[in-house]
């Protein structure tokens, strides 16, 4: 298995703030990582400058061996690159599906409407959200909207699929369920680097976990192993106090 998403020596300096100082990371093919941290760790900055919403001061960024560091937003997203935040954003007005054909015509330029419509489908079935496919997108629950914001993502065919927060808020039968979504999304081929504060949530849905304090790289590896290490502690423990 190669490498989905590459990141080397990524630094991003915000007037006086090193946000990101040197990161580097990968994400295998076929991997979940969680990225963790306390606030202000600069989380954000990374999926920001992965995403190409702000650009790097040093670094690289490759997606399946490809660089990708000066390409602007769209043309990540039609490499294969999918972003899902965590403040929800659909076309109100919108269906469901609408919102969906929208990601998969954005994301795909030259798909024929068909095409697009055959992908829509079965994004709906992947998330559950067939039974909802013609209520207007300013209509749905919480959860409904977090699977649609999911949805939309994955509508423009992602190799890669960037999560930030996506369980925020959510009470924890229904961020269950978000796991259980995310890891068949994985399962259909979508390598997958998500941000998450709940950590019940990291344990059960990372493969590998990277955690940051003071935009560094502080520790790497599963779940079991970064909760157990000195540095990791005091990073929590230090913000809280
Ligand atoms: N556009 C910006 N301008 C100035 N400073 C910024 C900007 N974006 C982020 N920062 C600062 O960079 C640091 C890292 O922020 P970032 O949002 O990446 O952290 P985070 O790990 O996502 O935190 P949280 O868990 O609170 O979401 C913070 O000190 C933040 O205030
Ligand atoms: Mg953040």
């Amino acid at each position: 298995m190669g490498k989905a998403l590459e990141v080397i020596g990524l630094s991003k300096r915000f007037l006086g703030l090193q946000a990101l100082k040197e990161v580097s990371l990968h994400l295998e093919e076929g991997e979940i990582l969680a990225v963790i941290g306390p606030n202000g760790a600069g989380k954000s900055t990374l999926l920001n400058l992965l995403s190409g919403l702000i650009k790097p001061d040093q670094g690289r960024i490759l997606l399946l061996g490809r660089d990708i560091s000066h390409l602007p937003p769209e043309t990540r997203t039609h490499l294969g690159l999918g972003r899902a935040f965590q403040i929800v954003q659909p076309f109100p007005e919108l269906s469901v599906r609408e919102n969906l054909l929208v990601g998969a015509l954005f994301g795909k330029p030259g798909l024929k409407r068909k095409e697009a419509e055959a992908w829509v489908a079965e994004v709906l079935d992947l998330t559950g959200l067939a039974p909802r496919a013609e209520a207007l997108a300013g209509e749905l629950t919480l959860l409904e909207d977090k699977r649609l914001e999911l949805a939309r993502a994955l509508a423009t065919r992602p190799k890669v699929l960037l999560l930030d927060e996506v369980m925020a808020g959510l009470r924890p039968k229904e961020a269950e369920e978000a796991v259980a979504l995310v890891r068949r999304i994985r399962d259909s081929g979508v390598s997958v680097l998500f941000i998450e504060h709940l950590m019940p949530v990291v344990r059960a849905l990372a493969d590998r976990v990277v955690v940051l304090d003071h935009g560094e790289v502080i520790a790497e590896g599963t779940y079991e192993k970064v909760a157990q290490e000195e540095r990791v502690r005091e990073a929590y423990l230090g913000r809280r106090a």
